[in-house]
């Protein structure tokens, strides 16, 4: 994060060499079959400090690495000081430099445990409290039943990810909403179904200004009067979660009603603050603090493991090597666990929006490839769409596969868990091995046709990481949030970017709040190229309100 480019390192360069020489030799089934000990040299089981059964297998055998090629890319996160800035991010230095904000989602789920000079940190854990005691009751005396969380990006994507994750452990007493889009359907769909002397709105937003939310919030507001009339009722039924005290109060939420966080909570980051109301009120205090507990638990592993044993750190520098050497585009996130659906949807913003980025801290361009494309799906589903290509496409797509030992809902005896597991075992072994040409010839037998052969051929050769664990609890899903979380810090720094900052979002922003004054006539639409003012044009022409 020294704003250095990474190409300028010298085990950049030896990473560079050690590419264009052995690349092609770098062959998985050769690999495997030349060293009988790479499994357990290339696989670490974690195991969290303060709770043992919070443990899992990463298996990182199946990459196309070897010890001198790992022994590099260590050297890299050295070079880079990684630790250095991981320290400084701890210990509260402000490493969001563009916006001289302090990095200290980590101090969320410190349990007072990190002493930082950082105004707020003190007060995380009175808002914890305050996150426990939240019992409500409508304003008819009719106790809650629904909660609609309104909010957008990492005041929406956390919470849908978790809630999603960790419904085994649900009161099923208590139905989660979350409404993000600006599009009127999103709103309208999900208060066709809900009560209003019954349901509990949460107002999910850090800045508070966020056009979206507020604009989702202000219609919620006018759908709950409707029906309550009075005002003084809306103090039972809507709560914000904001930095922004002015505005909430603005809107018409009392401070009371508002649990607040602090600026150096990165949006993406904010699942394990106040944000995370929605959360604990599905889940319960209790679980949703073994969640944080597990993150911490990560957070000390990160701190206090050698380069050599720490996962985040292991993840990180495979990701560089394919991303910067190999010239992998795209990295997948593939969960075998239906809890863990949203899982790629979130860190799709938790990685791309923190590592999508052209200039380093020190304002240089790059010469190199920053964050990768996130993407995924639970499998099986994606065995059925999409991995034709990954198996058998021309492109080189590192994937991490994750998978519970052990089912919340172990159907005819585990049958469904135990066809799952075989296809998450399946997949690695397939993507990596492949089948010959010899292999489908003595298949298909001497008739069959040239082309046939060479269709059915899985070259393999193909990465990935597996991630297996005993089963998906609290604090196993805290310390994989903060696993990834560290991995894209490490490649933050390692490329020399800034991960905290997101201005890529604000030109589109500005740009759209222009056109919406311009839509009413088509006289009005000026200042844009041809194709987007005929498009304006278009909708002009066509539409009804
Ligand atoms: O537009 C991007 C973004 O700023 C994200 O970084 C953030 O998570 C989201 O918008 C929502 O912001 P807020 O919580 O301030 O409404």
């Amino acid at each position: 994060m020294s704003g250095k480019l990474a190409s300028e390192y010298p085990s950049w360069k030896k990473l560079q060499q050690l590419y264009d020489s052995e690349h092609t030799n770098l062959v998985l089934k050769d690999l495997f079959a030349s060293d009988p000990a790479r499994f357990s040299k290339f696989s670490k089981e974690y195991v969290a400090s303060s709770n043992p059964s919070n443990t899992f297998l990463l298996d990182y055998s199946k990459n196309l690495i070897t010890e001198p090629i790992l022994g590099t890319l260590l050297d890299l996160v050295r070079e880079a000081r990684v630790e250095e800035y991981r320290d400084k991010m701890f210990a509260g230095d402000h490493i969001n430099t563009s916006e001289d904000r302090a990095v200290l989602h980590v101090a969320l789920r410190g349990f007072g445990e990190y002493k930082i000079s950082e105004p707020g940190v003190d007060e995380v854990v009175p808002v914890l409290e305050h996150i426990k005691d939240g019992a409500w009751k409508g304003y008819t005396g009719k106790s809650i039943t629904a909660i609609v969380n309104i909010g957008i990006g990492g005041s929406d994507l956390g919470p849908v990810m978790v809630t999603e994750a960790l419904k085994h452990y649900a009161k099923r007493d208590l139905t989660p909403y979350f409404v993000s889009n600006i599009d009127g359907t999103h709103l309208a769909e999900t208060l066709r179904e809900l009560d209003p002397e019954r349901t509990l709105f949460i107002i999910a937003s850090k800045t508070f200004t966020t056009q979206e939310t507020i604009t989702n919030a202000e219609s919620a507001r006018e759908w709950f009067l409707t029906s309550a009339k009075d005002k003084s009722h809306i103090a039972k039924h809507f709560v914000a979660l904001s930095t922004n005290e002015k505005a909430v109060t603005a809107f018409g939420i009392s401070k009371e009603n508002m649990f607040g966080f602090w600026d150096w909570v990165g949006g993406r980051y904010s699942l394990w603050s106040a944000i995370g109301l929605s959360i604990a009120l599905v889940i319960g205090s209790d679980k949703f603090e073994e969640l944080l507990r597990g993150a911490n638990d990560m957070d000390k592993h990160f701190r206090e493991t050698p380069l050599e044993n720490n996962l985040p750190v292991l993840l990180a520098v495979v990701g560089i090597w394919y991303n910067d050497f190999y010239g992998s585009q795209t990295h997948a996130l593939l969960p075998y666990d239906q809890y863990l659906h949203k899982f790629a949807d979130y860190f799709q913003q938790g990685d791309m929006e923190s590592n999508g980025k052209f200039v380093t801290k020190g304002g240089q361009r790059v010469n190199y490839q920053t964050g990768p494309i996130i993407w995924g799906a639970a499998g099986t589903n994606g065995q059925h769409s999409f991995y034709q290509l990954v198996h058998q496409g021309t492109k080189l797509i590192p994937a991490d596969f994750l998978a519970p030992a052990t089912s919340h809902n172990p159907l005819r005896g585990s049958l469904h868990h135990r066809i799952l597991l075989s296809n998450f075992f399946a997949q690695p072994e397939a993507l990596a091995f492949g089948k010959t040409e010899e292999q489908v010839r003595a298949e298909v037998g001497p008739n069959a046709s040239e082309a046939l052969v060479k269709s059915k051929v899985f070259e393999g050769n193909r990465p990935s990481n597996s991630i297996i664990f005993p089963l998906l609890t609290p604090a196993t899903l805290g310390s994989l949030i903060a696993l990834y979380e560290h991995k894209i810090f490490t490649q933050g720094v390692i490329w020399g970017i800034n991960s905290y900052d997101q201005m890529g979002v604000e030109l589109g922003k500005v740009l759209a709040k222009k056109i919406l004054a311009q839509l009413d006539k088509p006289e009005d639409v000026k200042g844009h190229d041809s194709s987007t003012t005929g498009i304006i044009h278009y909708y002009q022409k066509f539409r009804k309100e």
